[in-house]
């Protein structure tokens, strides 16, 4: 094994040793995946004009998301059926995650149960780290959902990510060519009736996840929906897929506790604007109101650091930590986030950042060095 330097050096080994139909679900953007290809290029649409002669000998990450402490601002977004990755799936993820001190979303459709993940990623007793949080499909069957909530709030999750940008699955021609199916032996965990647990069933000529979704998930998902959850949960409720200003703004109105600027990895609509080109007037528009995170096409600890500098209050990474999972389950992933952790302090020091009080617009320049 080369030693893994990077994200990429992760992914390279990833391939090499997941079944291609599993790669090309966890890498694959919708369509022409031009804005998988643009979430990531977003990041090098800007420079960082680092300050200097700051002694930068030692450089606070810490952050409060959602209330909760987290040793530096990168989490786990949900990813789902990570049990295709390494027979330890998600399991090994809440693991590392609760070993490096940050959070994990654990997604609607793992390949572990809800309780499974809360015993090994939970903080008995308000322990530091083992931040979990559960984010949430709506299912057709409104009391299905609500179940998966109560299990969460039950087993210790912090917060409800709640999937808004799913009311149909993307079109992802791979998973389309590959019929993409979960292999037999596993199944998503949280669900009994084999039909809701994407275990059996015939699928036909398409994606198999696809028909599921259809069959399955509430097309009709509206703000009354958010409301519902809200109304129904004591956790709090953050909207994961908000691109607009306008939608944000609506978010808001409804009393959300946060707001996650995502394009679910690129996976949807493609054509959609990388996340990074939409944070700003999303932070802008909230105005501190609520707590305002991004997702898609971190990689880089200088992607984090521009993230932040535009607004996130966190970052979340989904395809990174999967490579870890495939290239070595729970040390892989903790490998990935203390990487990301690793590559961050050093940004933020080589820039002059102290604290991420001090990560702030002011570092940053378009790539044509325009001044905005
Ligand atoms: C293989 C895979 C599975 C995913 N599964 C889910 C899911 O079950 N629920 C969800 O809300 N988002 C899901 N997402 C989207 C991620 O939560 C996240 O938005 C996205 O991966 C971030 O982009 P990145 O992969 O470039 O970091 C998935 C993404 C991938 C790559």
């Amino acid at each position: 094994m080369s030693q893994r330097v990077c994200v990429a050096d992760f992914e390279a080994q990833a391939r090499t040793v997941l079944p291609k139909a599993v790669y090309d679900y966890y890498r694959s953007g919708a369509d022409e995946q031009r804005t998988l290809h643009d979430n990531v290029e977003a990041f090098n649409r800007w420079c960082v004009v680092p300050r200097v002669l700051r002694d930068v000998s030692s450089v606070d990450m810490s952050v409060s998301v959602l209330g909760q402490r987290l040793s530096f601002p990168v989490c786990v977004a949900s990813t789902a059926m990570q049990r295709m990755a390494h027979p330890d799936g998600e399991v090994a993820t809440a693991r590392a995650c609760r070993a490096v001190g940050t959070g994990m979303m654990l997604s609607s459709w793992a390949t572990s149960t809800i309780e499974e993940v809360g015993e090994a990623g939970g903080a008995p007793g308000g322990a530091p780290g083992g931040v979990l949080w559960l984010q949430l499909y709506i299912y057709k069957d409104r009391e299905l959902s609500l179940s998966l909530v109560r299990r969460a709030e039950q087993a210790g999750y912090q917060a409800v990510f709640l999937t808004v940008d799913t009311p149909y699955l993307g079109r992802r021609w791979d998973d389309v060519r590959n019929r993409f199916k979960l292999p037999s032996h596993l199944s998503m965990s949280n669900f009994s009736a084999p039909s809701m647990a994407f275990s059996e069933g015939s699928y036909g000529a398409d994606s198999g996840l696809a028909v599921y979704v259809a069959k399955a998930i509430d097309p009709t998902l509206s703000w009354e929906d958010v409301l519902w959850l809200k109304r129904n949960t004591r956790l709090p409720v953050i909207l994961k897929g908000v691109l607009s200003v306008e939608d944000a703004c609506q978010a808001v109105e409804c009393g959300v506790d946060g707001i996650l600027v995502s394009n679910h990895g690129a996976r949807q609509l493609d054509g959609v604007p990388a996340t990074l080109d939409v944070l700003e007037e999303v932070v802008r528009a909230v105005g501190g109101r609520c707590e305002v995170f991004l997702d898609g096409g971190v990689r880089r600890g200088t992607d984090v650091l521009k993230a932040l500098a535009l607004g996130a209050k966190a970052v979340f990474l989904g395809r990174a930590v999967l490579w870890g999972l495939a290239c070595q389950g729970e040390e892989g992933v903790t490998e990935v986030l203390n990487l990301l952790r690793e590559e961050l302090r050093l940004a933020m020091a080589l820039a002059g950042c102290r604290s991420l009080a001090e990560v702030t617009k002011a570092l940053l320049r378009r790539r044509d060095f325009s001044r905005l």
